[in-house]
């Protein structure tokens, strides 16, 4: 059964025009004005996207199923447009060896996306020696990553890059120094003082961001830059860049919306790591991706159940939900084109973990149908209740926001039509 998308505005990494979209079998067969199908996705007013691909989720599974599954994360990713997702590791156990890789992917060939997993870089990302990256690797996991920790030790690292660049594969750094980090639970600086919560400053994150460029440029081996928050990474990143040293960086939506100041509510749910910073930080994150320092806009959407973020501020876990209002906030809060929006959601972040020509685009005849489609101007009131997650821990509840999902295509099946989940 074939399904045409008519009468929205394609836009994709090649340019936009106005076209219908026809997939038939799992892929795009038709790319063109009055092309007819044996059901009607209407996309009047909306633009049609490649699929969005999140380089950042964390889908709780194994261990944490109170919080989320691979399939409740996955719905939560269709509902917000997105095709693929990347795992953390950080699970329980965490995704260090070939046996919980195996798993997961089994698990996400239930999801109504495509699940794709990054592997830990250090056994049970301890940080004390390496995993087996290779036969994880040869199970196809691109992006290597300690997520929820940093690697701190600089030797260790050095050896994983090596390894990392014989592999062919990737490396992804959570950039945080344990021990300036340490006992911090918001960012460190006015408002930490005036709340009395201990803080994180700037340069835990920034000191190994410094560190991993040294160590990209020593070894050759390219590193992408997770959740980056601060104005000083992204100088230190830019510059590395100018000097031609290969590094990526993505930021988390939660970094260009939301200030510390949001923490004066000792409401964890503005609880995250690393923490949300001052209005100059999230000023320069911004600014990162309006000047293309920065590739990827990733969601960091980290489940927690509500027992877990009713606790005092310094005894909760950090994370928030992100997959369902990535799009809209980067579409209200972001003064960019919607092209560049979507390049950042879509082919950047899928050249990065290595899925080009399965997702990101291009939208021609012949290339494999995952298709987000969103109306631009809908507004809508984010609503904790209304999500696919298990997890309620949104910190937008009441915010209006501009930019909504209504279709999702997935592998050609419409997984999400009119906003509505088809299992
Ligand atoms: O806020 C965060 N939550 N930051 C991390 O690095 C981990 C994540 C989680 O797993 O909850």
């Amino acid at each position: 059964m074939s399904t045409v998308i008519k009468g929205g505005l394609v836009v994709d990494q090649t340019g936009e025009r106005t076209a219908d979209v026809v997939v038939d079998d799992g892929r795009v067969v038709g790319v063109g004005p009055d092309l007819s199908g044996d059901e009607v996705l209407d996309a009047a007013g909306c633009v049609v996207a490649p699929g969005f691909v999140d380089l950042h989720t964390h889908l709780r599974q194994p261990g944490a199923e109170e919080a989320e599954t691979i399939e409740t994360g996955g719905w939560a990713a269709v509902r917000g447009g997105f095709s693929a997702v990347v795992a953390m590791p950080n699970t329980n156990p965490p995704i260090d060896c070939a046996a919980v890789v195996q798993e997961v992917l089994a698990l996400g060939g239930k999801a109504p996306c495509d699940v794709y997993t990054s592997g830990a870089i250090t056994v049970g990302r301890r940080g004390e020696r390496l995993a087996p990256m290779a036969e994880m690797a040869e199970l196809g996991v691109r992006l290597f990553t300690d997520d929820g920790n940093g690697v701190q030790d600089a030797g260790l690292m050095r050896r994983a890059m090596e390894y990392a660049a014989g592999l062919g594969v990737i490396l992804a750094q959570h950039c945080e120094i344990d021990s300036l980090a340490a006992g911090g639970h918001m960012h460190e600086g006015e408002w930490s003082s005036r709340l009395g919560i201990p803080g994180v400053p700037a340069e835990a994150e920034e000191l190994m961001v410094m560190r991993d460029i040294a160590l990209s440029r020593f070894t050759g081996a390219p590193v992408h830059f997770q959740h980056l928050s601060t104005g000083g990474s992204i100088a230190i990143v830019q510059a590395a860049r100018q000097a031609g040293v290969e590094v990526t960086a993505e930021v988390a939506t939660h970094h260009f919306t939301l200030t510390d100041e949001a923490c004066a509510s000792y409401d964890p749910v503005f609880k995250v790591n690393p923490p949300l910073r001052p209005p100059e930080d999230r000023d320069a994150v911004r600014q990162g991706l309006a000047a293309g320092s920065v590739d990827a806009i990733a969601t960091d959407h980290a489940p927690h159940p509500p027992d877990a973020k009713e606790l005092p501020f310094d005894q909760a876990p950090p994370g928030m939900l992100g997959l369902e209002t990535a799009l809209a906030l980067a579409l209200t809060e972001l003064d960019l084109p919607i092209a560049k929006v979507v390049g950042l959601l879509s082919w950047q972040p899928a050249a990065i973990a290595g899925l080009n020509g399965v997702h990101g685009g291009p939208i021609t005849p012949d290339s494999p149908a995952n298709l987000c489609v969103f109306d631009p101007e809908e507004t809508w009131t984010v609503d904790p209740g209304d999500t696919a997650s298990r997890s309620r821990n949104t910190p937008y509840a009441g915010r209006q926001v501009r930019g909504r999902v209504r279709h999702t295509i997935v592998g050609g099946r419409a997984v999400v039509v009119d906003r509505e989940m088809r299992p």
